[in-house]
């Protein structure tokens, strides 16, 4: 598989630790459109490349195929400088496409389908042993309009950089509350038990969830001002979620409730939630999915009375068998972005205890029968090594 992409403007998007590329398959009228995530995984040229954070992410997303919410993917590779993940394009994300200045309407029938199909996605998620970590509106995206089978009310669940297994793969037992060094996610939408560097299990997930469902509902979150995270931590534990959703549906104050009130090793109740946030709906005929409209408003925040449209049976679907649980080692224990001495995107890690694979990386990702190793460098819009650099080279997995 030989894939171009266009690094000459702007990216689809970037993120902490990432940049998406739009990309293609072949050239011509047959194309096929895909999204390129890149990702530096050194600091220096001269240094071996030691940070498999997209490789850790793709590890995640094979385990996690085959659920509709989930982005396909398509090919795996690395170069001495970066790693590349080719997977499905998307269209736009929630924070983009509903509040950013500009932002787009939101009907009370879209939240809630967004809630429940995200409720769907996370319960396959933390069923496969994972927790996601960095749930927000710039890692839930609308599917490409008119593709094969994601109609553009499809939501899905991006960016497993942070993920993390809260499952002991030798005893299959939740694994105890050890602490984290420093807030993981954003601070924004992290939950308080976070905050406070617990690690993070299945509650915080769905913390975070309520965190952006709320930013959804009101169009703006009181906190989303303040710039040291411990400002955000105080504003956030002041506010109950009924002062948080005064005047607007209880269902989204109460669910910040259940989540602040779970136990750390706790089972969501995704059933009975998911049953809330449908029933929501159905005041109006039918449950529906997300009311998407061309208007856009400065303002986000709800316009009642969307059309009702049908959801897609959201967890109905069987899903494919995927590669079993898997643990892996690295030297390195470290985490957080490295100061950047050059002119290159940061670098991140995460603790070594948190990375997924097998001993062999590429035994997680070649079990897949649905990814490609990348068979060579995908090829650039534009160079952007300097010419101090040796030329990029696709490497073999280690
Ligand atoms: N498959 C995709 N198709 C189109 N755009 C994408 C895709 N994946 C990510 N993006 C865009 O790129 C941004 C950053 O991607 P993400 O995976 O979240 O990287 P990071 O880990 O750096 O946050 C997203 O918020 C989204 O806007
Ligand atoms: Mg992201």
């Amino acid at each position: 598989m030989h894939i171009y992409y266009d690094n000459d403007s702007e990216p689809l998007g970037a993120g902490s630790y990432g940049r998406v590329y739009a990309a293609r398959v072949g050239n011509g009228p047959g194309a096929m459109n895909m999204a390129l995530k890149r990702v530096r995984t050194v600091r220096l040229p001269e240094e071996p490349s030691m940070h498999p954070l997209l490789c850790h992410e793709t590890c995640a997303l094979v385990l996690l195929q085959g659920h509709p919410g989930i982005p396909r993917i398509y090919a795996f590779g690395s170069s001495q400088y970066y790693e590349y993940l080719a997977m499905q394009r998307l269209e736009s994300d929630l924070y983009s496409y509903f509040v950013s200045p500009g932002g787009h309407q939101l009907t009370l029938d879209g939240l809630a389908s967004i809630a429940h199909q995200m409720l769907d996605v996370l319960e396959h998620v933390h069923k496969k042993g994972i927790v996601h970590c960095d749930i927000s509106l710039s890692n839930m995206m609308f599917g490409q309009p008119g593709t094969r089978d994601s109609s553009a009310t499809q939501i899905y669940l991006i960016d497993f950089g942070f993920c993390m297994s809260y499952v002991n793969p030798s005893t299959g037992r939740h694994k105890p509350d050890s602490g984290i060094p420093r807030l993981r996610g954003h601070r924004h939408t992290s939950s308080l038990n976070i905050h406070l560097h617990h690690s993070p299990s299945r509650r915080d997930d769905l913390e975070s969830l309520a965190y952006a469902l709320l930013w959804l509902l009101r169009g703006s979150l009181p906190w989303q001002i303040l710039r040291t995270t411990a400002e955000v931590y105080q504003s956030k534990r002041s506010w109950s979620g009924a002062a948080l959703c005064h005047g607007w549906p209880a269902a989204f104050g109460n669910f910040l409730e259940y989540c602040r009130a779970m136990k750390y090793e706790e089972t969501p109740q995704y059933d009975y939630w998911k049953r809330i946030f449908a029933d929501m709906t159905r005041g109006q005929g039918s449950t529906s999915s997300v009311q998407r409209s061309d208007d856009p408003r400065t303002n986000v925040g709800l316009v009642r009375g969307g059309q009702p449209v049908k959801l897609s049976p959201a967890g109905s679907a069987s899903y494919p068998r995927s590669v079993s649980w898997p643990c892996f080692t690295s030297i390195y224990d470290d985490y957080g972005p490295f100061n950047n001495p050059c002119s290159w995107e940061s670098v991140w890690s995460i603790p070594q205890e948190d990375l997924l694979a097998v001993p062999r990386e590429e035994d997680v990702i070649l079990q897949y029968p649905g990814l490609q190793k990348l068979a060579s460098l995908p090829t650039p819009a534009r160079e952007f090594l300097s010419s101090d650099n040796d030329p990029e080279v696709l490497m073999e997995l280690a």
